[in-house]
């Protein structure tokens, strides 16, 4: 999962030469939802290894509160902060390790749940997004959670468009990107 979230993690293109170390992606975007809650995480697999992963959380403020108290206190001590080099965007990342997480009450108020949704190159196309969306969503829906969220960098029109025929709708614009949110009580 660390090596699928860093080779799609530059909107949608592979990160690897955007970052220094390797796994700072996967720390802060795919390893804590599997931690927190393991029946929120599916991976699809061929025969090479992990191919794509959809991971989420049903209760972001839950989750922010976890990620304190558990999540990053050790990743603070092992990655000191770090001064921009110029060249890579780690430092990005480790604002995140150290500053924490923060998501908005008018977003989690009506879509309390979130995303993150990757698949290698080899593995898109094929309606695997499709399924591992819907099944994170009827998950979900089991359990009463009445919307779900996700962000997007602006950059990625492939993502955006995918979003929108899977049921997604904007909800927020940002410098980044956008916040997208699907209500999960229409179904
Ligand atoms: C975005 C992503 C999850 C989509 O998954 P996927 O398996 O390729 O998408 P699917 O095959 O299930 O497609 C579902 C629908 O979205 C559409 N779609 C998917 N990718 C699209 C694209 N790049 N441009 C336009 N439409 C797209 C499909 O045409 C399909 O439409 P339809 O079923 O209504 O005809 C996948 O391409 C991916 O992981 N990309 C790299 C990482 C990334 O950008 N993640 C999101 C970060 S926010």
């Amino acid at each position: 999962m660390y090596r699928v979230c860093l080779q799609t993690g530059d909107a949608g293109a592979d990160a690897t030469h955007v970052y220094r170390d390797p796994d700072l992606l996967g720390h802060v975007y795919a390893a804590p939802y599997p931690v927190a809650d393991p029946t929120l995480t599916w991976v699809v697999t061929d025969d090479a290894g992990v191919v794509g992963y959809v991971v989420g959380t049903a209760d972001s403020q839950a989750f922010a509160r976890w990620q304190e108290a558990s999540w990053w206190p050790p990743l603070r001590q092992r990655y000191p902060l770090r001064e921009p080099d110029g060249r890579t965007r780690d430092h990005e990342l480790l604002g995140t390790v150290h500053h924490g997480a923060t998501y908005d009450p008018a977003v989690t108020d009506p879509y309390p749940a979130h995303l993150h949704i990757d698949l290698l190159p080899r593995a898109q196309g094929q309606g695997l997004g499709r399924t591992l969306i819907a099944t994170l969503a009827d998950a979900l829906r089991e359990r009463g959670v009445p919307g779900l969220h996700l962000g997007v960098a602006e950059q990625n029109t492939g993502a955006i468009a995918f979003y929108g025929r899977v049921g997604f709708t904007t909800v927020a614009t940002h410098p980044w990107g956008r916040t997208l949110g699907m209500d999960l009580r229409d179904r």
